[in-house]
């Protein structure tokens, strides 16, 4: 079994098509490592409570000795005969599984021992499962939150002489398909960082599941580097108003190990550990204001209002804990944020959003529909560090700065702040597509019905860049692929002929899997 037969055996599980035996055969006698194949342990214990699910789940962890913990403490009755080298593995386990109090000593454990790389990933990944299904209650989510952030050292660059007079603000989303708000606004806050005394530290993350990242939608600009936190972010703020913060070196390395196995196993979607991963990031870097960005709907993570509500309700606890003055804003997500899926494609149209090249790729409503989010993101953290002017005082300046020219000019600040040489900059606003690489030949993927477009699979464009196009970037994936994607070229309710081209896909690889990307698309009346 390949990583493709594989994608493919996970998304059975999700449409809830049941696996028989011989696919069970299959994956026990792959090569695939327990990473790779975690995802259907997963997708077993959620929705096929079987024997199947008992026989995978104990072969899946017998596959690591390590993990005899983990058998134990599902079968409780062998766990009291059992003699366990690592006791303590075995009662996270088990408590974990049971519900009960795991306590602020056995996660400082987890966490010190995963980042020292003294407990196996796959003893963790069995953990983010049972945490998946089981859940975590609000204590140990609090315990997660601060075991993480206290994995690195906490930074806080108003304390720099040269920025201590400036008000830091920040906007973080919680992750969607096509979101790019942050390769926007923080244009719209360098040009504002002079005149109206503010910078940001912006914490970006790597793409996730089926959404998209913005660390790694910049690392498809040649050139672009991250500052390391410490003097160099500082030394960044200071230079354009706007530092481009990941989670490298000592800030929060759990998060930056736990992030991409969540994202390997499919355990992204559990609401603790999405709590703990996002807050203890925001905590550990300090702000004044920080917009959270919730999004909800088909694309997100979040599937309702009401789990959007919860979410920011807990986020905003644990936040503010840190001194910074928290806010979310709810956006649903019904359609993908943009028209392009994919880093380079992303950058691209973020390039016309701020003013420079327009093509015939791009559809005017995407366009608008982005810069207005990342005007009312800018209003609204404008309007808390100057509340006695209103808020369409920074609408009208944005808007200002999106067509004449400003925000376009600290796009290339912020890129020759972070490395990028001044001539690229200037020839990614002119042509986006030559300077990024971007194959250009697409292919247009074409429909065989007509009638309305009446829903698109966000999470399947998502999967198909990420996982087939390997446009997402994940040490546990073969190879990442910055420049290949797609964009879509109909919107909800456009009407579609046979024939019509539903979106164009850039890849330089043989096009693979195409049924799966038309199925993404249903075309009604
Ligand atoms: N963004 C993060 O940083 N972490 C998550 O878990 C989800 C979105």
């Amino acid at each position: 079994m390949d990583q493709l037969e594989l994608i493919e055996l996970i998304g059975r599980l999700k449409r809830n098509e049941a696996l028989v035996e011989a696919d069970f055969d299959r994956i026990v006698h792959s090569k695939l490592s327990l990473h790779q194949i975690a995802p259907i342990s997963v997708l077993l214990a959620r929705k096929q409570r079987s024997e199947l699910e008992e026989r995978f789940l104990q072969w899946s962890f017998k596959s690591s000795a390590d993990l005899q913990g983990a058998v134990q403490a599902k079968y409780p009755d062998c766990a009291r005969e059992a003699t366990l080298a690592d006791d303590w593995i075995c009662k996270l386990f088990h408590e974990t599984h049971c519900r009960g109090n795991i306590g602020a000593g056995l996660i400082k454990q987890l966490i010190s021992k995963f980042v020292a790389g003294r407990l196996k990933a796959e003893v963790m990944a069995a953990w983010l499962m049972i945490v998946l299904k089981e859940g975590l209650g609000a204590d140990d989510t609090l315990h997660l939150t601060r075991a993480m952030k206290a994995s690195g050292r906490d930074y806080n660059y108003k304390e720099d002489d040269d920025l201590a007079s400036f008000t830091f603000i920040r906007r973080y989303p919680t992750g969607g398909v096509s979101e790019k708000a942050a390769l926007i606004l923080p244009s719209l806050i360098a040009a504002a960082s002079a005149e109206f005394k503010v910078v940001s530290p912006f914490l970006v993350a790597r793409s996730l599941s089926h959404t998209g990242g913005t660390w790694d939608k910049l690392s498809s600009v040649k050139g672009f580097v991250f500052p390391e936190p410490g003097d160099q972010t500082a030394k960044t703020l200071a230079s354009c108003g706007v530092a481009m913060t990941v989670t490298s070196g000592d800030f929060n390395p759990a998060d930056r190990l736990l992030y991409q196995l969540r994202s390997a196993t499919g355990t992204v979607d559990s609401h603790e550990l999405m709590l703990s991963s996002i807050a203890s990031k925001q905590m550990a870097v300090f702000a004044d204001y920080l917009l959270m960005d919730v999004r909800f709907g088909q694309g997100a993570f979040l599937k309702s209002i009401d789990e959007a509500h919860k979410f920011s309700r807990g986020l905003e606890g644990l936040i503010c804990q840190a001194g910074i003055k928290t806010f979310s804003q709810l956006t649903d997500t019904p359609l993908p944020g943009g028209a392009a899926i994919g880093n380079a494609l992303e950058v691209a149209e973020a390039v016309a959003i701020l003013g420079g090249q327009q093509n015939t790729y791009w559809d005017e409503r995407w366009l608008l529909e982005q810069k207005s989010l990342a005007i009312e993101f800018f209003c609204k953290l404008m309007s808390r560090v100057h509340p006695s002017l209103p808020s369409r005082h920074w609408a009208r300046i944005a808007q200002k700065w999106l067509s004449d020219g400003t925000a376009l000019a600290a796009f290339k600040r912020i890129l020759v702040a972070h490395a990028v040489p001044p001539e690229l900059a200037d020839n990614l606003a002119t042509s986006p597509f030559t300077a990024l690489n971007i194959p250009n030949k697409p292919i247009p993927v074409t429909s065989s019905n007509e009638g309305l477009l009446t829903a698109i699979d966000q999470i399947g464009l998502g999967n198909y860049v990420n996982f087939v196009l390997n446009g997402g970037g994940n040490q546990y994936s073969n190879e990442l692929d910055p420049t290949s994607g797609l964009i879509l070229t109909k919107r909800l309710g456009d009407p579609v002929q046979m024939g019509d081209a539903l979106c164009l896909l850039f890849t330089n690889r043989r096009v693979e899997h195409l049924p799966q990307l038309l199925k993404c698309f249903s075309i009604g009346q």
